[in-house]
């Protein structure tokens, strides 16, 4: 049987950092509530488009992988909000990688993206479609925040993760997976402001606002997650115990602390950099990923077990086995642009361009106040 082994693996984090002091500065917040209800300390804010990142990143998990971008036969980029939709992000991202030969497709479940782009690329790769993938998890959400709610806007961040896939036939890659949505709950996450149907109402395009159940989307990842996360299991006859490392979607500390004790598994055992990064949705589980690698905690032969959930609500758990390569065969020299700003800088930015956005579309958005505030 055919497998699709993970060999490759690469991140791209924007330089500018907002930490909860920044924050702090134009919002109704503090430090204190910030860490104890999400654990989150700073994240990061984008200076460039995802399609910039996701190139970054790509070019590093070809490296890792010691692979040039012509072997590609598909690049795949999961994202929630891709900087254009006709023509796609993937296209752009094939263009300048030079992966001439590959397939190129977005993908969008939210924050379960990356994941669910990890099933198709391993799906395609089992039954003979192709032979090597790129899959990319990324997100370059703060343009989308309405950054005058403290609500939303304290929980999100930017970043970019991909790793490479390849054919081959030892048993390593993904194991099982299990996927599913809890549409019933779809109202409680819905970004209004991006999509056709307030385009049809002249809402200025990314002029959000943000219907946000946070106690139901809570209760609803930790029962997707799990659940998923037993029934991936099962599917290969496994228990937790033999789990070496869980690497959760990563939008809350509370969150994973709540689908570690379902799960049943040992805290030291679950990996953690929400702190550093908040919620970057499809980046999060790739990012954490490569950085389990750096941080020496995916021993070769590894069993991983990767949970997540995402506006939809999307939720999905997946089985990876390692490899016997836990370190990068090469390095790349890609590099972003560099940032002029800082974190808060960038976003007062934004923030000003919203506001631009509320006194040019009054009209527009007085009348469609059933979706927007005027
Ligand atoms: N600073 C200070 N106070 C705040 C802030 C803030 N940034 N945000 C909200 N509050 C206030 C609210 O106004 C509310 O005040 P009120 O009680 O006077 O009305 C109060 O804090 C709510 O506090 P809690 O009930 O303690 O909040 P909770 O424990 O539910 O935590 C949170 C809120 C963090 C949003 C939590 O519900 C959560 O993490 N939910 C899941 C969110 C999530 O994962 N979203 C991502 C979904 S999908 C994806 O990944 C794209």
């Amino acid at each position: 049987m055919t497998h699709a082994a993970i060999t490759g693996w690469g991140k791209c984090l924007p330089p500018a950092v907002l930490t909860n002091a920044d924050l702090s500065t134009f919002l109704e917040t503090d430090d204190e509530w910030i860490v104890s209800r999400t654990g989150m300390k700073e994240r990061r804010v984008s200076h460039v488009p995802l399609g910039e990142l996701a190139v970054v990143a790509a070019s590093r998990a070809l490296a890792a992988a010691g692979l040039d971008a012509a072997a590609l036969d598909l690049v795949i980029v999961g994202s929630t909000m891709g900087d254009e939709t006709a023509p796609n992000v993937a296209s752009g991202v094939q263009l300048r990688l030079g992966a001439v030969n590959a397939a190129a497709m977005d993908l969008n479940t939210a924050c379960t993206s990356f994941l669910y782009g990890l099933s198709t690329a391993t799906a395609m790769i089992r039954t003979g479609v192709l032979k090597t993938a790129l899959v990319i998890g990324g997100e370059v959400a703060t343009p989308f925040l309405d950054w005058e709610d403290r609500n939303t806007a304290v929980l999100f961040g930017d970043g970019c993760g991909a790793v490479l896939l390849q054919a081959t036939d030892r048993e390593e890659g993904l194991l099982a997976e299990k996927l599913g949505c809890y549409a019933d709950a779809r109202g409680a996450l819905d970004i209004r402001g991006v999509g056709g149907r307030f385009a049809n109402r002249g809402i200025p395009y990314g002029y959000t606002r943000w219907i946000f159940d946070g106690p139901e989307i809570f209760k609803r990842a930790v029962i997707g997650m799990a659940q998923a996360g037993q029934d991936a299991l099962a599917r290969r006859g496994l228990a937790i115990g033999d789990v070496d490392l869980v690497i959760p979607h990563q939008a809350n500390l509370r969150i994973i602390d709540a689908v570690g004790r379902r799960l049943g598994v040992d805290p030291a055992r679950v990996f953690v950099n929400v702190h550093r990064y908040a919620n970057m949705s499809a980046a999060t589980v790739p990012v954490a990923l490569v950085e389990a690698l750096e941080e020496g905690r995916v021993q070769p032969g590894a069993t991983l077990l990767l949970p997540a959930f995402g506006a939809g609500l999307t939720w999905c758990a997946h089985l990876v086995r390692w490899g016997t390569r836990t370190t990068p065969l090469g390095a790349s020299a890609a590099e972003l642009p560099p940032c002029a700003g800082t974190g808060l800088e960038l976003v007062n930015e934004l923030r000003g361009r919203r506001a631009g956005f509320a006194a040019n579309a009054r009209p527009q958005l007085e009348a469609a106040q059933d979706l927007f505030r005027s």
